[in-house]
């Protein structure tokens, strides 16, 4: 049994990937207080390093964060772009470049992107962007990570669990189910992979 902290556990890709994560010790973060066994935002590396140094012990880290603000891109401003790139891209980035000074020897991270790189729509150019720009980041920086550790990202397609509020504007996607998204995760977690996208898609 691996202990995993999970950072946003109650978001719909976080519930998904706690379906994955079942035999372990899995302990919840998120950004609201109460709701989680520890909060933390990881657009602030203090906050990080907190739940890092409280938690102690940590064999992985599953990361379901990475808030995005939707625009065209005509439209969209510097402060929406940096709002993304600051949560999406640098945050889960400092996930893994602060939590990589605390995790075990052979740890993993896991992080999360999103089909929109591969699969563009409008309005979605800044998640597509960081989406891509976190593939990227796992599939090269696995290179360099110390102690066995290792690095994989999970880019899945719409989730069933979000298709009421995404997809009329998603028109010839077909969602999949959390239960799948969650076996990515646990592929990531227990496998011994390392630099890989795991792609979900139908
Ligand atoms: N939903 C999909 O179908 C889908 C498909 C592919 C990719 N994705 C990607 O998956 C990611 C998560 O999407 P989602 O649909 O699961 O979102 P969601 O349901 O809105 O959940 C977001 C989670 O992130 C937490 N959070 C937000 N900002 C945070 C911060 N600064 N620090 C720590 N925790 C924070 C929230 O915590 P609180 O509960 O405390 O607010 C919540 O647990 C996004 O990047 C999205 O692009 C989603």
């Amino acid at each position: 049994m691996k202990t995993i902290i999970l950072i946003g556990a109650n978001g719909i890709v976080g519930k998904a990937a706690l379906t994955g994560l079942g035999k372990h010790n899995v302990i919840t973060a998120g950004r609201s207080t109460g709701n989680y066994d520890y909060q933390v935002d990881i657009t602030s590396e203090e906050s990080l390093r907190k739940l890092y140094k409280d938690v102690g012990h940590f064999d992985a880290v599953v990361n379901a964060v990475g808030v995005c603000e939707y625009a065209n891109f005509t439209e969209m401003t510097e402060k929406q772009w940096m709002n993304t790139i600051q949560s999406k891209m640098m945050g889960q980035i400092n996930v893994v470049r602060i939590g990589q000074e605390y995790i075990a020897d052979n740890g993993s991270f896991t992080l999360i992107s999103g089909i929109l790189n591969v699969k563009p729509l409008p309005y979605a150019i800044a998640d597509a962007t960081t989406s891509g720009a976190i593939d990227t980041f796992v599939k090269c920086v696995a290179f360099e990570m110390p102690r066995g550790i290792r690095i994989n990202s999970v880019n899945p397609t719409v989730l069933e669990e979000a298709w009421e509020a995404h997809g009329e504007l998603m028109p010839g996607f077909q969602p999949v189910s959390g239960t799948l998204v969650g076996k990515a995760f646990e592929r990531s977690v227990d496998g011994f992979i390392t630099g890989q996208v795991i792609f979900v898609d139908a």
